[in-house]
């Protein structure tokens, strides 16, 4: 039977398995704009996959008629004025059905550039080095997560660096170093400020790699270093730290060198906080403890905020903040600090409390108080 399809539909559903053969559960449609150009997107969904195509705008009506009559029972089609609903009854009759559609429904522009600080286009030589960028200055798919969340990082320090002219930096953790090069392109190119960067890390083949690019590039301002962070120390007056995924307590001795040396900036995103999941006593928050992501969770939480009030009692204005979405990254959480020599005692006695309560040892506190 031919279905009479109606003209510019914006988006639809069709739903309800018509045989048992049919692998799909679910299928949406939905109107969008591609350079330009307007397409339907046609999501498929099965019992764990979803699969996407784009069809013509011209083969939507022979699309949904196909579709609709072989594999499901029930669809809605929306257009800007009406809903259509269309229902095949189990003796095989169709029943059609449209009433008013009260609201607007934009079309998704799919060329819509994201309004990053460092929008996509502009080349950072060394990222191309380091596989971030194609020659020609395109992301790379596989690197737009890691793009946006240095992206929203830099976004971040130049809400708080206003009027700084001049800033040496470290990046503790700093692996491949795409936050560092991307950080100093935007510091120095963009912004012009004055600016020196060491990268510190673990790992000599990436110290080797970065540091070959910062020959290649003549980037004078940057030094990469092969060291724990434990151990790391400096004559020099160091005015921000940052730290981008600093696995387990490398974030703890981070935190400790930026009080020790009172760095003005503290910008910290945490990840693996696995110090105090080993620890915890499961006979204490039973409740929380016998599911193990319940506990995975709660342990990073109290492992930040131990470290959020350690820097509040130093004197640091404190923000916990997510950085980017979950979907992005589930290690989203960015600790801000910046030093304003107002101390808050109370802090202190909250993380005391803290860990007493729990029974538990904290590194960036033992690192300060081991000695109390
Ligand atoms: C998950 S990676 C993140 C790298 C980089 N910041 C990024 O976001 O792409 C964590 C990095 O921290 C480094 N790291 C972990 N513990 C360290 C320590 N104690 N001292 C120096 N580097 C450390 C690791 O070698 C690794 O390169």
């Amino acid at each position: 039977m031919e279905i009479i399809i109606p003209d510019r539909i914006i988006k639809g559903t069709l739903s309800v398995k018509k045989n048992k053969e049919n692998k799909y559960q679910k299928c949406t449609i939905k109107l969008i704009k591609l350079k330009n150009e307007e397409f339907y997107q046609i999501s498929l969904f099965t019992d764990k996959q979803v699969f996407h195509e784009n069809i013509k705008y011209s083969e939507i009506k022979e699309y949904l008629n196909n579709i609709y009559s072989n594999n499901f029972m029930n669809m809605e089609l929306f257009t800007n004025d009406k809903i259509f609903s269309y229902r095949i009854t189990s003796k095989g009759k169709l029943l059609t059905n449209s009433k008013k559609n009260n609201s607007l429904i934009e079309i998704e522009n799919h060329n819509k550039k994201k309004n990053y600080l460092l929008p996509e286009g502009i080349f950072i030589p060394p990222l191309v080095d380091l596989g971030v960028l194609t020659k020609e200055g395109k992301i790379i798919q596989s690197s737009y997560d890691k793009y946006k969340q240095i992206n929203r990082f830099i976004e971040i320090i130049d809400d708080s660096i206003k009027n700084e002219t001049k800033l040496k930096i470290i990046d503790f953790g700093c692996g491949k170093s795409y936050l560092t090069f991307i950080l100093f392109f935007y510091l120095t190119e963009i912004k012009k400020i004055e600016c020196e960067i060491i990268g510190l890390d673990l790992k000599e083949e990436v110290i080797d790699f970065c540091n070959d690019l910062v020959r290649k590039y003549n980037y004078s301002g940057i030094r990469f270093l092969k060291g724990d962070i434990a151990s790391f120390d400096t004559d020099s007056n160091i005015d921000m730290i940052i730290t981008l995924h600093a696995c387990d307590t490398a974030t703890d001795y981070a935190l400790y060198h930026a009080i020790r040396m009172k760095c003005k900036y503290i910008f910290s995103v945490p990840c693996c906080q696995h110090e105090i999941n080993q620890q915890l006593k499961t006979d204490k928050l039973h409740s929380n403890t016998k599911f193990g992501i319940l506990k995975e969770r709660f342990s990073a939480i109290l492992t930040d905020s131990i470290r959020a009030n350690i820097l509040q009692y130093y004197g640091y204005k404190t923000q916990v903040m997510e950085f980017v979405d979950f979907e992005n990254s589930p290690k989203n959480l960015l600790i801000r600090a910046e030093y304003i020599q107002s101390k808050n005692s109370n802090a202190l006695v909250e993380v005391k409390e803290l860990i007493n309560s729990f029974e538990i040892r904290h590194t960036l506190y033992e690192l300060l108080f081991s000695e109390e």
